[in-house]
């Protein structure tokens, strides 16, 4: 790994010190905080979107560079129709409403996970988001929508086997930046840190491979009760976190020694 990949911005805005490059957010509980309120897991889902939108607005402000956020899983399919349904909806009316928002905040957005056995409407939906967006240079918003992280391996795991069947490549040449470069994430930084909502403390099939050397921060808060605060107190644990990646020393703190 090289040494640029693991730099982080040094900014004072709202006085974090240490903000890193990449935040990937596990947004979970939408269904419990509509529970607790008597509601139907639409209307957690329903905020939950007011929530998202509040987490890229002060990924903005807080000059991160990359947001990862997971949308909808590979195994989230198995719900109920209903509310696979009003989920499919909501990234609708999501990209719909907001992708000018975003396009004037110099937003890039990219999606990740499986676009095999998509619907023709909701494909459509995602590539317009990208290309309309492609070429701004502000935060990046990787939304992981049908994704799978075993199943993103399998896939980076077949396209190698595929060329080395036809010879282009020889085992022995693949190693791990081989498989990375066949990952969805290809020209992603890893993340620095991933944060889940809902006290669940678990991946559930989230970056698997990328999150090799992540810090990992659960918040007990529920998804729509995520606010700039709660996103500055992850952070703010995050700066305090010593990350060696199999060293003795971090090298953030070689850093501020040289
Ligand atoms: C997260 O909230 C949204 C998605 C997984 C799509 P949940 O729907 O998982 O809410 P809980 O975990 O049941 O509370
Ligand atoms: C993970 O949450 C997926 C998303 C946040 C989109 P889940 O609620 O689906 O995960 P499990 O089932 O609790 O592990
Ligand atoms: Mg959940």
């Amino acid at each position: 790994m090289a040494e640029g990949d693991f730099l982080e911005m040094a900014t004072t805005t709202l006085g974090i010190t240490i903000v890193p490059r990449h935040v990937a957010l596990i947004m979970d509980g939408n269904g419990r905080w509509a529970a607790a309120r008597g509601l139907p897991r639409f209307e957690g889902h329903r905020r939950g979107v007011e929530a998202l939108r509040r987490a890229v607005r002060a990924a903005i402000e807080l000059r991160i560079s990359y947001l990862t956020v997971y949308s909808f899983s590979a195994e989230n399919w198995s719900r109920p129709r209903e509310e696979v349904q009003s989920l499919l909806g909501l990234l609708h009316r999501f990209i719909r409403n907001d992708l000018s928002e975003l396009h004037d905040n110099n937003v890039r957005v990219r999606v990740i996970g499986a676009r095999e056995d998509l619907a023709p409407e909701i494909l459509a939906l995602l590539k317009e988001a990208e290309q309309v967006t492609a070429a701004n240079t502000g935060l990046t918003l990787v939304v992981a929508f049908n994704y799978g992280a075993r199943q993103e391996i399998a896939a980076a795991a077949r396209a190698l086997a595929e060329m080395v069947a036809e010879g282009r490549l020889a085992p022995h040449e693949i190693d791990a930046d081989a498989i990375s470069a066949r990952l969805d994430t290809a020209d992603i930084p890893d993340p620095d840190l991933i944060i889940r909502t809902s006290g669940e403390q678990r991946l559930s099939n989230f970056l698997l491979w990328q999150a090799a050397y992540a810090e990992f921060v659960f918040l007990p808060i529920l998804w729509p009760d995520f606010d700039q605060a709660a996103l500055v107190s992850a952070l703010e644990e995050y700066a305090h976190r010593e990350r060696r990646f199999g060293r003795v020393e971090s090298p953030r703190s070689a850093k501020t020694a040289s």
